[in-house]
């Protein structure tokens, strides 16, 4: 069987492809749903509806086991909704995790006071992160702003329009006393170098970028460690597939783009 990631389009494919590198030899299929990316601004029920949609398509026609909701937005409005109630009536002995908590915990590791957070309007409106971080640490400071306009820009190949946006974001941490940014959407870490640079001209300082292609393929390694029963029965041939809602040339070319692999294969699907 199968592990899934899904994201509302193409930004999942960074943290696919840092699972990828750090467990090559398990079986992955990416979903990402172009059909009707961004979702960052749509309502919940909408986003639990298109998630599950998609999570159903990744059991039912993809045999996944696992599933890792790699889309902050999705997970804030349909990951708990799944796990309560579509996986114990269809599948009981599939799992579906999300990104928000590994994040919540990375953060809480390095003992930080105070922290920014990008995201999308959806994630930041619903305060997951502020009820995550102050569950672990009461005393933590959270300044949460939302960067819708960093989607349509990964996905739209839009790179030379960045900088300028992603400056006009960072200055709304000027006057706050950060000591990291969380990218709390799967897209931003493609700009995690524009981040960092705009973050030190502005802020004047240094801060730490916390970006969760760097840390969730150790959250799913440990999670395979505790739960064998489910790393049992997954497949190991080293199989990558991508699928995507909706497709044409410039999806395509910035699938490859953002995976940073010209041979990556990218199909679409009808769900
Ligand atoms: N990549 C998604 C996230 O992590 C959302 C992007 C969007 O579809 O608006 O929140």
């Amino acid at each position: 069987m199968n592990i899934g990631t899904f994201d509302s389009g193409l930004g999942g494919l960074l943290i696919t492809k840092s699972l990828i590198e750090a467990m090559p030899e398990y079986n992955f299929c990416y979903l990402g749903d172009t059909l009707h990316v961004p979702y960052g601004a749509r309502s919940k029920e909408v986003v639990y509806t298109f998630t599950k949609n998609c999570i159903e398509y990744l059991f039912e026609k993809k045999d996944c086991k696992l599933i890792i909701i790699a889309c902050n937005t999705a997970t804030f409005a349909a990951l708990r909704k799944l796990q309560q109630t579509y996986l114990p009536q269809k599948y009981p002995d599939r799992r579906i995790l999300g990104v928000i908590v590994p994040t919540v915990e990375e953060v809480i590791g390095k003992k930080y006071n105070s922290v920014g957070l990008l995201a999308t309007h959806g994630t930041v409106n619903s305060d997951v992160y502020g009820i995550e971080l102050k569950k672990r640490n009461p005393d933590i400071k959270l300044y949460s702003r939302s960067a819708p306009l960093l989607v349509p820009l990964v996905e739209n190949n839009a790179d030379e329009f960045a900088m300028p946006i992603i400056e006009s974001y960072v200055k709304q941490f000027a006057n706050t006393d950060i000591e990291a940014i969380i990218l709390g959407c799967t897209h931003y870490p493609h700009y995690k170098t524009q981040i960092a640079t705009a973050t030190e001209k502005i802020l004047g300082r240094k801060i730490d970028i916390i970006s969760q292609d760097e840390f969730l393929s150790v959250s799913l390694k440990n999670y395979l460690l505790r739960h064998p029963e489910i790393d049992k029965d997954l497949s190991k041939d080293s199989k990558y597939v991508f699928e995507i809602t909706d497709i044409n040339d410039a999806y395509i070319s910035q699938a490859k783009a953002i995976f940073g692999n010209d041979n990556i294969v990218v199909q679409k699907v009808d769900i």
